[in-house]
């Protein structure tokens, strides 16, 4: 039976109640957590986003039909209670901020029942991912998710103070916009006015905040929700959110700079933590060349080097066939390893598998100094032993090496580091480790469309010394982009903009579009470009990747209220779904019969 709260007012929230309180009369609301039945005395522990207080029914103290009612409690019923807050009769409870208090209570309303949930509301259950997503609204009162949306809300909020008083100005752009599909793939919107046309959600608000640049709103801050149709992973939803600027009249150090000032002080802020600045930074070459990735995680060593010249006339064919087809061989030394047994040995060779690697070659080196290797037997004395020294070989390490076209190389070598780092337990898991990567390749060649395209977007600007080989050797550009890495995560990513017209026609040429198909896409952009560009500059970062970092959790799910699942639905309101033939007909939208698998 639920009752009203008419006459009641909450006093406070369960966790608000400090010993200042002790004597007087309150009245405290929330959820059952927990009942304990001791004859004449029950206890119950009252939740709230706050925390809990410990409720005391005597009767005696409460009327008899009042105390047999709180007999009755069960998890997640919600209720009301008045009565005297007091020093804890029982022992105090060191975990909780009110461990030193109770209260006797008074007078008991059950504002709404609940049925037996399907997990316990409490931290730290096994229960399966499916389940908890479900009942979303349940899981979301576990203490420990609530704290990361505690945490959440204060980043949004330091963003908007902090750009704010940097003389950012917050401007909203639109989610219903023309789709421009390069990148990823567009979620779309069939228009019911046009039919057979569609708008599309945004990837993010690239193209209006160049505009608003164009439009001098000199420096531009969003909190902005994009969309994505592209494969999820831990760290990537369908839909998140963006801390997304742009500035006008600057060049890479003023973005920088401005941005550097925000981490230091977000990370001070939520977890005081110094960031020191300036924020190391690493060009795109050399993070792939040491350690494989473009988002180095800068929390250990183990650099990988690249051994090529050691070996390129040895009698290993694996290694010369490579870098006769243009490839290289690089080396990982995974320091102390050397004993690490076959098996395990073979586990990181499927590892390496997995990102294309064909195989992968080790010399163990024992405490000895003596070698264990699969292929040692191909090499000569000297060239094992320069093999040795460029690979700082001591005894007791194990070396690994992968022999192949660098991205496949890069690719296996810099998974292997990240599993050894692991392993081995090398990252040490208290540091905050920042690093800029710059100088990315402005295109990147892809295998699928068989042509050029663009590694962070069509609109970033080439590094002005390389421009000339944009016909020749387009692969060769720079560009003047940038991400900020974390731990091995990339939280955001920017660069300076285009703002010439030719030069933007250029690129979308380069990117194999036609000055007919250039302009139907972008014409808006390339007729701004008509009128007087400012050159700008921005970067976006992925709130939700922050949020997990700063959270010290292993999902963006868990820093989300209501997160998508791998295949991008939703469990909780059962999305995407079908819709009604009529809501079709009037978008004239027929759906194909799907083929049998
Ligand atoms: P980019 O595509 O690099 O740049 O995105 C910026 C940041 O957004 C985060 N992010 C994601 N987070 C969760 N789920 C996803 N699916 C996802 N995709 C990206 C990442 C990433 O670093 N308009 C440009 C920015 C600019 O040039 O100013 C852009 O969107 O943390
Ligand atoms: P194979 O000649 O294929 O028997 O390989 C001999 C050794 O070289 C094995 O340990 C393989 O795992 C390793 N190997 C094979 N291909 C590569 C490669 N592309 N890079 C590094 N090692 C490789």
């Amino acid at each position: 039976m639920a009752e009203s709260m008419a006459g009641l007012k909450r006093s406070m929230r369960c966790a608000e109640v400090t010993e200042a309180e002790i004597g007087k009369k309150l009245t405290l609301m929330g959820w059952v957590a927990k009942t304990r039945n001791k004859g004449g005395i029950v206890f119950v522990d009252l939740r709230d986003r706050s925390g809990i207080m410990q409720l005391i029914f005597e009767d005696g103290t409460i009327d008899r039909e009042g105390f047999e009612r709180a007999g009755r409690l069960r998890a997640e019923y919600v209720i009301a209670v008045t009565g005297e807050i007091c020093r804890r009769s029982g022992a105090v409870n060191e975990n909780l901020t009110t461990g030193t208090m109770e209260m006797r209570v008074e007078s008991l309303r059950v504002l709404s029942e609940s049925e037996t949930p399907p997990f316990p509301v409490e931290d730290g259950i096994k229960t399966k991912d499916e389940l908890r997503l479900k009942y979303r609204y349940l899981d979301l009162r576990r203490p420990e998710l609530q704290k990361n949306f505690f945490l959440r809300s204060r980043i949004a909020q330091i963003t908007r103070q902090f750009f704010t008083e940097n003389g950012f100005l917050e401007i909203e752009t639109p989610d219903l916009i023309k789709s421009t599909p390069e990148g990823a793939r567009d979620y779309l919107v069939p228009s019911r006015v046009h039919p057979g046309e569609f708008y599309a959600l945004p990837q993010s608000p690239q193209l209006f905040k160049q505009l608003l640049m164009c439009s001098g709103f000199d420096r531009y801050i969003q909190i902005a929700r994009c969309f994505r149709d592209e494969d999820l992973r831990a760290d990537r939803q369908p839909e998140f959110t963006q801390i997304d600027m742009e500035l006008s009249f600057v060049d890479i150090d003023d973005v920088i700079d401005v941005n550097e000032r925000f981490l230091q002080k977000l990370f001070k802020e939520t977890l005081n933590v110094d960031v020191e600045l300036p924020i190391r930074r690493m060009t795109w070459q050399e993070a792939m060349d040491s350690y494989g990735s473009d988002k180095p995680d800068l929390r250990f060593d183990m650099k990988i080097k690249d051994v090529s010249d050691v070996v390129k006339n040895c009698g290993f064919g694996v290694f010369t066939g490579a870098l006769a087809n243009g490839g290289t061989v690089r080396v990982l030394n995974a320091k102390g390893a050397g004993q690490m047994p076959r098996k395990k040995i073979d586990k990181l060779t499927e590892t390496a598998k997995t990102y294309g690697a064909k195989g992968l070659a080790y010399i163990a080196i024992q405490p000895d100094g003596s070698l264990k290797s699969s292929f040692t037997k191909f090499l000569t004395e000297e060239e094992i032993s320069e093999l040795l020294k460029a690979a700082d070989g001591q005894p007791g390490d194990l070396l690994l090496f992968a022999a192949d076209r660098n991205k496949v190389v890069w690719a296996a070598l810099g998974a292997l580091r990240l599993e050894l780092g692991e392993e081995l337990g090398l990252i040490d898991h208290s540091k905050f480790a920042f690093v800029w990567i710059t100088e990315f390749p402005l295109l990147e060649w892809s295998d699928e469309e068989n042509r050029f395209m663009a590694m962070h977007h069509p609109f970033t600007k080439p590094m002005e010394e390389d421009w000339e080989f944009i016909d020749t050797d387009p692969g060769r550009v720079r560009a003047e982009a940038y991400d900020i890495v974390l731990n091995g995560n990339e939280i955001g990513g920017g660069s300076v903009r285009i703002h010439r017209n030719d030069i933007q026609q250029k690129m979308l040429e380069v990117l194999g579009f036609t000055p007919e198909q250039a302009y139907s896409q972008f014409g808006f952009l390339l007729d701004a470009f008509k009128y007087g560009v400012p050159p700008h500059a921005g970067l976006a970062y992925g709130l939700d990747r922050l949020a997990m970092l700063i959270a010290g959790v292993d999902s963006i799910r868990d820093v989300i209220a209501f997160p998508k699942v791998k295949d991008a639905s939703d469990l909780m309101c059962e999305a995407p779904s079908p819709v009604d033939e009529k809501q079709l007909s009037e978008l004239g939208i027929g759906i194909l019969p799907q083929e049998e698998e």
